[in-house]
């Protein structure tokens, strides 16, 4: 099968691109609402990109209605926000977290998850992830023609790594143990996997 994706319409495109790039990580994104409570939400269009500054990328679209989602709104007006990388076990919470809650309303309340507070950064992190970024508003650009999608940059100032996922090895550098993370990651449509088998392979000189 080949397929022209010009002859497709956009939602045919969207679904075909994302059973293709597969797996995708995950960014479960908390925000804070103008009420002072927080937003929680998972976006999939997830990657880092650079590493001095260090930056990931998060590609944000609109609501149905047109209207901006409220992770993106509530970045463009505090810089400050948290990525976390979900565990496999926490499929459920955040597949019930992509919800449209009314704006103003927090996906974390209507939950069982718990915020822990974290010393020198002003937002909290979700307390049961393996692996927190604790990030600041890089950039926004618009990118798409009919409905654009927002595309945030932005930049780890600090990563918060569960004690029994990381080590320090012998030569110096941080060791992490993604088995141990077991880091769900995305399919396509309403699918996901789990975290397989772990290969090594030595680069070439
Ligand atoms: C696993 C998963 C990945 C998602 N990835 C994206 C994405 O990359 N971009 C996007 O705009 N929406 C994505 N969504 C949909 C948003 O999570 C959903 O629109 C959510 O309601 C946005 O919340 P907010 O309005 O609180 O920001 C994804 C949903 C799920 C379940």
């Amino acid at each position: 099968m080949q397929i022209k994706l010009e002859e497709l319409p956009t939602p045919q495109v969207y679904f075909t691109m994302t059973q293709c790039v597969l797996p995708r990580p995950i960014a479960w994104l908390l925000t804070e609402n103008d009420n002072e409570g927080y937003n929680l939400a998972p976006f999939s269009y997830f990657n880092a990109v650079c590493s001095d500054p260090p930056l990931v990328i998060v590609s944000i679209g609109k609501q149905d209605d047109g209207r901006d989602k409220d992770s993106i709104r509530n970045i463009r007006e505090r810089h400050e926000f948290v990525i976390h990388i979900a565990s496999c076990d926490q499929l459920a919470e955040l597949n019930q977290s992509s919800a449209t809650l009314p704006p103003g309303q927090s996906e974390v309340e209507a939950s069982n998850l718990e915020l822990i507070r974290v010393k020198g950064f002003r937002m909290p992190r979700l307390s049961d992830c393996k692996i927190a970024f604790f990030c600041e508003r890089h950039d926004i650009q618009m990118i798409g023609s009919k409905k654009q999608q927002s595309l945030l940059f932005a930049e780890i100032k600090e990563i918060y790594i569960a004690d029994d996922c990381a080590e320090i090895n012998a030569q110096g550098r941080i060791k992490i143990h993604a088995d141990r993370v077991q880091p769900l990651s995305r399919l396509g449509a309403g699918e996901y996997s789990t975290f397989g088998e772990v290969m090594f392979a030595k680069r070439p000189d």
